[in-house]
C-alpha cells in the first residue's frame, strides 16, 4: 500500500505524516509537495519518504505523482481565491480518476449543506465532493471542524491586559478542534481499510462558549478576566462565523484518535504563549 499526502510541506500535512509514520512504514509514504528543495521535503526524503512534485496548477505534475499509488489524500488547497481552488481540487480529481486510484481522502468541511451555507466556502467543498463522486473511485469526506487558530484573531492580547474579552453579542458555540488532533484521527483513517465511502465529521464532541474561553484565559493567565457583549465590535470573524456551524458535534474525531480532543485550556496556549507564567 502507498499513501500520497498532497499538501505535504504545509501545517496539516505535515502534522498527518508525522502521526503517519507512526502507524505505517516510511516507505509507504509519499509526500506531495510544490517544492521538493524547501527544508521540509529535504527533512521528508532523510526520513525515507518518497517526495514526488505535486501542484495543483500543473496537472502533468499529478499524473506522475499518482502513479501505481494505492491512497491518495487530497488537503484542500490554501489558494485564496475559492474559483482558483474548485479548479485546482478539479486538476487533483481528473488525475486521480485517470491513474486509478485505489481511494481518494478529500479534507472537506464540517457540517455543510445543513441549511445555513451561503458562503463560497461551503460551495467549494460541496464541489469538491460532487467532483469526487462523479469520478466513481471510492472516496473518503474528512469534514473538518474550524481550526482553533481562529481564537487569534479575537483579540485575546488586549482581554487579558484588559481583564475583559470583548465579542459581538450571540449564541456562540465553538466545535473547533487543532490541527494536531485532526492530524491524529486523519492518520488512523489512512491506515486503516474500513473507511470507503464514509463522510466523517472531525469536529470537537461538545462545543464550548465564550464564557468557558473567558474562564480558560482566566486560568491560564491567573488574572480575572470577564465577558462584555458589544455590538459596536468591528471584526470580520463573526460575520464569517455567523454562517458557518461551529456549534453541531460529531464523535467521529474522538473515535479516531481513540482518546479525548485537546482540552480548551491547552488548545489556546499557544496563542497567548507570552501571557503565560514561566510554569505553565
Ligand atoms: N478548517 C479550517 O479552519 C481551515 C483553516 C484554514 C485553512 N484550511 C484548509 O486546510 C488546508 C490545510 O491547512 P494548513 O493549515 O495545513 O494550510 P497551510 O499550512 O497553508 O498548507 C497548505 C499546503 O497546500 C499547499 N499548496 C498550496 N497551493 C498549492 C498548489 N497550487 N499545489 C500544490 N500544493 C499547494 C502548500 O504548499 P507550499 O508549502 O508549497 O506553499 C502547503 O503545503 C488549507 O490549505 C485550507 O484549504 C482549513
Amino acid at each position: 500500500m502507498s499513501i500520497i499526502i498532497t499538501g505535504a510541506t504545509g501545517k496539516l500535512g505535515s502534522l498527518i505524516i508525522e502521526q503517519l509514520l507512526r502507524k505505517v512504514s516510511a516507505d509507504q509514504i509519499i509526500a506531495g509537495v510544490r517544492h521538493p528543495q524547501s527544508e521540509r521535503a529535504q527533512c521528508y526524503i532523510k526520513q525515507g519518504i518518497d517526495v514526488r512534485i505535486c501542484d495543483y496548477d500543473q496537472p502533468e505534475t499529478l499524473h506522475q505523482a499518482f502513479d501505481g499509488v494505492s491512497k491518495l489524500l487530497l488537503i484542500s488547497s490554501s489558494n485564496p481565491d475559492d474559483t482558483v481552488r474548485l479548479r485546482q481540487h478539479a486538476h487533483v480529481i481528473e488525475a486521480a480518476k485517470k491513474c486509478n486510484i485505489e481511494h481518494l481522502l478529500y479534507t472537506s468541511f464540517a457540517f455543510l449543506g445543513d441549511g445555513i451555507d451561503s458562503t463560497s466556502l461551503h460551495h467549494l467543498h460541496l464541489a469538491t465532493e460532487h467532483a469526487i463522486l462523479t469520478t466513481g473511485l471510492p472516496y473518503t469526506f474528512l469534514r473538518n471542524a474550524l481550526y482553533i487558530d481562529f481564537v487569534g484573531i479575537l483579540g485575546l492580547d488586549a482581554a487579558i491586559a484588559k481583564g475583559e474579552l470583548s465579542i459581538y453579542p450571540g449564541d456562540w458555540k465553538f466545535n473547533v478542534v487543532t490541527r494536531h488532533d485532526l492530524a491524529v484521527g486523519i492518520a488512523t483513517i489512512l491506515s486503516e481499510s474500513c473507511h470507503e465511502n464514509k463522510t466523517y465529521e472531525l469536529t470537537a464532541p461538545r462545543p464550548w462558549t465564550f464564557e468557558e474561553l473567558a474562564i480558560a484565559l482566566s486560568k491560564l493567565t491567573g488574572k480575572s478576566i470577564s465577558l462584555r457583549q458589544d455590538t459596536q465590535i468591528q471584526n470580520w470573524i463573526y460575520g464569517f462565523l455567523a454562517k458557518i456551524n461551529t456549534s453541531s458535534t460529531s464523535v467521529d474525531l474522538e473515535r479516531f484518535i481513540g482518546g479525548p480532543v485537546t482540552p480548551l485550556t491547552d488548545s489556546i496556549k499557544p496563542f497567548i504563549g507570552s501571557h503565560l507564567p514561566k510554569s505553565t
